[in-house]
């Protein structure tokens, strides 16, 4: 039995390490079981309550020099096998590299410090992509986010040329920091936005008098679609199947009123994912990349998630795609679909680990759809807080019908919980409070698109009549939670756009 531990406090984490202890592969017998380092407060509990095969190690604190030592010392009492850090924090922070240094390198997942530019600094990714040939924004530019006259004039450039400018703050902003500009009335407004939001970041950076970099690129016209690949030390490497992120905060495109978020939901896979999209992304972005990372001695067993922007024919053939970013960790909450529809995802782990991914295929559910809803602390409060992504109000108890839910086969992943053992309760901890998932299966003379719909309702279902919800202060009858109803809805869509009847 091999022993697999992810590393963090998110719902990804907990879901993951459940995947490897209870997925079975139709093609393999080893055995494997998932832990987590860390979790958050809820999560021990909530597993303890569902009885799911997942244990817990506890860290000093959240730092990466915490997790470093809780890591080290597992590792050492042979409590654990492999590693998988899992949000990009802990990369930037030098977790690999502390592991590595302690003679366990070979047993963690995740590129080191040095490598983690190829998401802490955007500007740096775009020209390894370059040097790579990888394909991605028709223009772009990095210039001084003080210098408003320069973007003034590069942003009416590309909105006359291409249709619209991305003002890009180029370090880590958890997916947040990219603004669409799509004509020259937003211009000025967007700007201010971008800096009023990042101001203290680059003046913590790059003090005042500094140049403060920010990218700018010309509007990528396309569907969005991540890929998650895993590689190992060798270069061989598996793409997982698609998801399909949920970004904006409400329905529609996003504005001023509708912010981009850490992603209030996802299906897997994709509804545009084809086989020939995923060798289209092998060839295109994969190996140009694995191989400019092996020149430059950045390559380690790692997660490489590239956001693309693909066009494709009215056949649903991909015809063209672009890098508009690279993540160096499985999405938030991306990785929870694509990780319910892998039969062997503990197998995919280990050989990332031991350099053998080319004898490793991802055993994936083709015949299912997963879905994930992101439960997300909804408006109200006693500061007239408006919910996420802006300001939360915590504390407040939840109430879980876990039974229904589980007849239900839906499945609650806590996030954003704690659990109060003198009271006996969960209570919120604002944010994203908890995910909503559960997967149906493709019948013949059904579309996909039909039973991702019925799925979405049943999960809707469960959330109107109350199955999960955090009681508000002043209405023990509400709920403070809040969801996004169309999680789910584009299967449907894609049909009539790509099949009309
Ligand atoms: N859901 C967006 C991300 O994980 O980057």
């Amino acid at each position: 039995m091999k022993k697999i531990a992810f590393a963090g406090t998110d719902g990804r984490t907990l879901l993951w390490a459940f995947v490897v202890s209870t997925a079975t592969s139709a093609l393999n017998d080893d055995e494997y079981a998932g832990m987590v380092f860390r979790g958050t407060p809820s999560m021990p509990k909530f597993a303890e309550i569902m009885n799911w095969p997942v244990a817990f190690i506890p860290t000093k604190d959240n730092s990466a020099e915490g997790y470093a030592a809780a890591i080290v010392e597992a590792l050492r009492q042979e409590a654990v096998d492999y590693v998988v850090p899992m949000p990009e924090g802990l990369l930037f922070e030098g977790l690999v590299d502390a592991v590595e240094k302690e003679g366990f390198g070979d047993r963690i997942l995740g590129l080191n410090a040095a490598a983690a530019f190829i998401e802490g600094d955007k500007i740096a990714c775009k020209e390894l992509c370059m040097e790579a040939g990888i394909p991605v924004a028709d223009a772009w530019t990095s210039t001084d986010a003080k210098d408003y006259p320069t973007i003034l004039e590069t942003c009416l450039a590309y909105i006359q040329q291409f249709g619209g400018a991305v003002l890009k703050y180029p370090y880590s902003a958890g997916g947040k920091g990219a603004r669409i500009i799509l004509n020259s009335w937003e211009i000025r407004e967007v700007y201010d936005t971008l800096i009023n939001d990042y101001k203290d970041s680059y003046r913590k950076l790059f003090g005042k008098k500094n140049a403060w970099p920010l990218l700018i690129e010309s509007l990528m016209a396309g569907v969005e679609i991540s890929f998650t690949i895993l590689v190992d030390r060798q270069g061989h490497y598996q793409i997982l199947p698609t998801a399909m992120d949920y970004p904006e905060r409400f329905e529609g495109p996003a504005s001023k009123s509708n912010p981009i978020t850490g992603g209030t939901g996802a299906v897997s896979p994709h509804p545009m994912e084809t086989p020939a999209l995923l060798e289209m992304a092998g060839n295109t972005i994969a190996e140009p990349l694995i191989q400019k990372m092996k020149q430059r001695g950045l390559l380690r067993p790692a997660i490489l998630y590239p956001g693309c922007f693909v066009s494709f024919d009215g056949a649903m053939n991909p015809i063209r795609i672009r890098v508009s970013e690279i993540n160096i960790r499985p999405g938030e909450p991306e990785a929870q679909p694509v990780a319910r529809r892998l039969r062997n995802l503990g197998q995919l782990i280990q050989a990332t680990l031991t350099g053998s991914l080319h004898t490793v295929v991802p055993e994936v559910r083709q015949d299912q759809v997963s879905l994930c809803i992101a439960l997300m602390t909804g408006p109200g409060g006693p500061d007239g807080q408006k919910g996420y992504p802006w300001s939360c109000t915590k504390g407040e108890p939840l109430e879980i019908d876990t039974k229904y839910l589980k007849r239900k086969g839906i499945q609650v992943i806590p996030s954003a919980m704690t659990w109060l053992d003198e009271k006996e309760v969960f209570k919120s901890d604002g944010t994203r409070v908890a995910f909503l998932n559960a997967n149906a299966t493709i019948k013949e003379h059904e579309t996909c698109g039909v039973i991702a719909d019925r799925l979405r309702k049943k999960l809707l279902s469960a959330f109107d009549n109350g199955k999960i919800r955090v009681i508000p202060r002043e209405d023990s009858k509400g709920n403070r939670l809040d969801l996004r109803r169309d999680i789910g809805s584009h299967y449907l869509k894609a049909e009539t756009i790509f099949n009309p009847k």
